[in-house]
């Protein structure tokens, strides 16, 4: 385990915004986050960083912030048909999604370049494509900070929904995710019914592993702007669901409007779609800006305080709701605050 006191966090979140941590505890095992309930002393807030490719830190962080660093991706199991692959909360997805792609697993090659850690996908339950985590995970083993025990949730119990977790709900602030467990497939089935992605995968060559994972990148590539180079947090909203009376309301005028049918009567709406038809794609606050080809992307022009980012989505979600009477909730997890 590694302390260290007053640490930046400017490199340690994708949208490359100032705030300091009083405190940044890095975990390199399991054991080491069995003896976070000492470090932390019972009442230190505190806050588990993974990627930093979905924070938005308001201010200095008093606390810790903890990092799970464990790596390794290991099989546990393989019948020829599925294997079971454990994968330690600090590596980084695309190096997992490559490495599974390459060894013959299939089912998270819809999920390439999606950046972050590995220890972050069950937490979210990140998607791309028509694939979501909760697809592909087993198991998620960890540690219970309030008790200091281990504990293995099957993936039918995680609660995993669109964009959300029991990690975000009743054990929010409780658990640090030491592992992932995969089920991964030996027999390839493409999922390429999602967007444009199977003319991209076929202008390619044809359907195969390699061609879905080159086109998921590929397409990410033209929209989402590049951490590096341009500061952001991949979607910054959720796309909202609705009702599909409150649907059709809105396609009565706007019958262009992208829209897609879920279970129980409702509709999921692209929020890059209202939010450019509200006037915001490619328009700046100050030095916050609203991304040109990707609507739901906010991005830091830089220098960009979370202030100036906060007004921008507020600005945003008040004319979207103005134009549809639709709410956005921001899918970004905002750190500190008042
Ligand atoms: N659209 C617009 N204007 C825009 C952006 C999108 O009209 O500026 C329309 C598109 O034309 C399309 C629809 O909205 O009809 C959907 O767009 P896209 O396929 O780009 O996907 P998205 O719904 O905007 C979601 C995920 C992304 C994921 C893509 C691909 C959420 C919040 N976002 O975006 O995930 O990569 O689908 O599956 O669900 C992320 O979570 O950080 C993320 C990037």
């Amino acid at each position: 385990m590694e302390i260290s006191e007053n640490v930046s966090l400017k490199p340690l979140n994708t949208f490359n915004i100032e705030a300091r941590a009083s405190l940044m505890v890095d975990c390199q095992s399991e054991d080491d986050v069995r003896q976070l309930p000492s470090v932390l002393g019972g009442g230190m807030r505190h806050f588990v960083l993974g990627g930093g490719s979905n924070v938005l830190f308001l201010n200095d962080f008093e606390g810790a912030i903890i990092r799970p660093l464990i790596g390794g991706i290991e099989v546990l199991e393989d019948d020829g048909d599925h294997a079971k692959v454990s994968v330690g909360a600090g590596v980084v997805w695309d190096d997992f999604v490559a490495w599974s792609v390459g060894h013959g697993l299939y089912g998270a090659e819809n999920l390439s370049g999606i950046p972050g850690n590995a220890g972050a996908s069950p937490v979210q339950n990140i998607g791309a494509y028509g694939v979501e985590a909760k697809d592909v995970i087993d198991s998620v083993r960890g540690v219970r900070l309030s008790s200091g025990e281990p504990f293995e949730l099957r993936g039918g119990e995680c609660a995993f929904g669109y964009r959300d977790s029991i990690f975000k709900r009743e054990l929010r602030g409780d658990v640090v995710i030491t592992r992932v467990v995969f089920r991964l497939s030996r027999v390839f089935r493409p999922r390429v019914e999602y967007g444009a992605l199977r003319a991209a995968v076929e202008a390619l060559g044809g359907i195969s592993v390699a061609n879905v994972r080159k086109a998921v990148v590929a397409t990410r590539d033209s929209k989402l702007p590049d951490p590096k180079l341009l500061g952001n947090a991949g979607s910054f909203f959720k796309n909202p669901v609705v009702d599909a009376g409150v649907a059709d309301a809105i396609a009565a005028s706007r019958p262009d409007m992208p829209r897609y049918a879920l279970a129980d009567g409702l509709v999921k709406i692209p929020a890059g779609w209202l939010i450019e038809q509200s006037g915001w794609k490619g328009r700046s606050l100050g030095n916050a800006a609203v991304h040109d080809r990707q609507a739901l992307v906010l991005v830091n022009k830089g220098g960009a305080t979370a202030a100036e980012v906060v007004r921008l989505c507020e600005a945003v979600r008040a004319d979207v709701k103005s134009i549809f009477g639709i709410e956005l909730s921001p899918e970004v997890n905002f750190v500190g605050g008042a």
